[in-house]
C-alpha cells in the first residue's frame, strides 16, 4: 500500500430546507492511496455529485474531515482550498464546461498557462493526440461530438497533472462505445501516471473496472470501502 493520497472522516451534509434539516450525506469515512481507484454508485439523489464535491474540496462538510494530499481542508479559507486543487486535482464533469470561445487546444492550454507552463502548447498538443484528437485542436468545442469534447475535458483535467482526477458521470452522455473509450482513457492514465480515479457513475462496467466501489442509498454507505 502506498500513502494516503485522500481520507474522509465521518463526512456529514446537512442542509436547511422548507421541511427543516435535511441530511444528504451521513457520517461517511474512506480512504484511499495513491493510484487507487474508486467507483461512487447509486440512485439519483443518494448524494453521490454532494460527496464528490466535499472530497474534492469543493464544498464544505457539515461534520467531519476531508484531507487531500495531505492537507486537511477543513480549516482552509475558499482561497487556500483553490491552491490546493489546482496544485493536486482534475475534474471530468458530465456538462464538459469547455470554453467555447477556445478552441480544442487553447481549452487544454490554459490550465498549463496558468500553471505558468512554457511548454503549454506543445504538452497540450501531446495530450490532445494522446486522447485521439490530435486532428481536431483548431476544432471549437460546439464543432466537436459528445465523445470528442469529453476527450478535451478529460486531456484538460490531466494537464496539470493532479494527483487525483474526481469525475462526475464521466461517460454519462455517451453512447456505450465512446464511453467504453473514455474509460479505457481513464484508466490508462491511472496506470501511466498513477492519478488516483474517484469517479461517480451509473455505469455498471466502468464501475467495474475501479479498484473499489461504494454505494450510496440516501446519503449513507451501504457497501462498505473494505474488502
Ligand atoms: N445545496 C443543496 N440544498 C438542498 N438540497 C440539496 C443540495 N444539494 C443536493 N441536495 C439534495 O441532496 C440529495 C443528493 O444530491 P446529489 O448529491 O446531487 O445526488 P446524486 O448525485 O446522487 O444524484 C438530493 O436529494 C438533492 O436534492
Ligand atoms: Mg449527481
Amino acid at each position: 500500500m502506498g500513502p494516503s493520497i485522500l481520507i474522509a472522516r465521518n463526512l456529514s451534509k446537512v442542509v436547511p430546507s422548507a421541511e427543516g434539516n435535511l441530511t444528504i450525506l451521513q457520517e461517511l469515512s474512506l480512504e484511499l492511496t495513491q493510484g487507487d481507484s474508486l467507483a461512487i454508485v447509486g440512485a439519483s439523489g443518494s448524494g453521490k455529485s454532494t460527496l464528490l464535491g466535499l472530497l474534492a474540496g469543493l464544498d464544505q462538510p457539515s461534520a467531519g474531515s476531508v484531507t487531500l494530499a495531505g492537507h486537511d481542508l477543513g480549516p482552509l479559507d475558499e482561497d487556500q482550498r483553490a491552491r490546493v486543487r489546482a496544485e493536486h486535482v482534475g475534474f471530468v464533469f458530465q456538462s464538459f464546461q469547455l470554453l467555447d470561445s477556445l478552441n480544442a487546444l487553447e481549452n487544454v492550454m490554459l490550465p498549463l498557462e496558468l500553471d505558468g507552463r512554457r511548454d503549454a502548447r506543445e504538452h497540450a498538443r501531446t495530450l490532445l493526440e494522446r486522447v485521439g484528437l490530435g486532428k481536431r485542436l483548431s476544432h471549437s468545442p460546439r464543432q466537436l461530438s459528445g465523445g470528442e469534447q469529453q476527450r478535451v475535458a478529460i486531456a484538460r483535467a490531466f494537464a496539470a497533472e493532479p494527483d487525483v482526477l474526481f469525475a462526475d458521470e464521466p461517460t454519462g452522455n455517451l453512447d456505450s462505445h465512446t464511453g467504453e473509450r473514455i474509460s479505457d482513457l481513464l484508466f490508462e492514465l491511472n496506470k501511466e501516471r498513477g492519478t488516483t480515479l474517484v469517479l461517480v457513475t451509473h455505469d455498471e462496467r466502468l464501475a467495474r473496472r475501479c479498484h473499489r466501489q461504494i454505494r450510496l442509498e440516501a446519503g449513507h454507505m451501504v457497501s462498505p470501502m473494505e474488502p
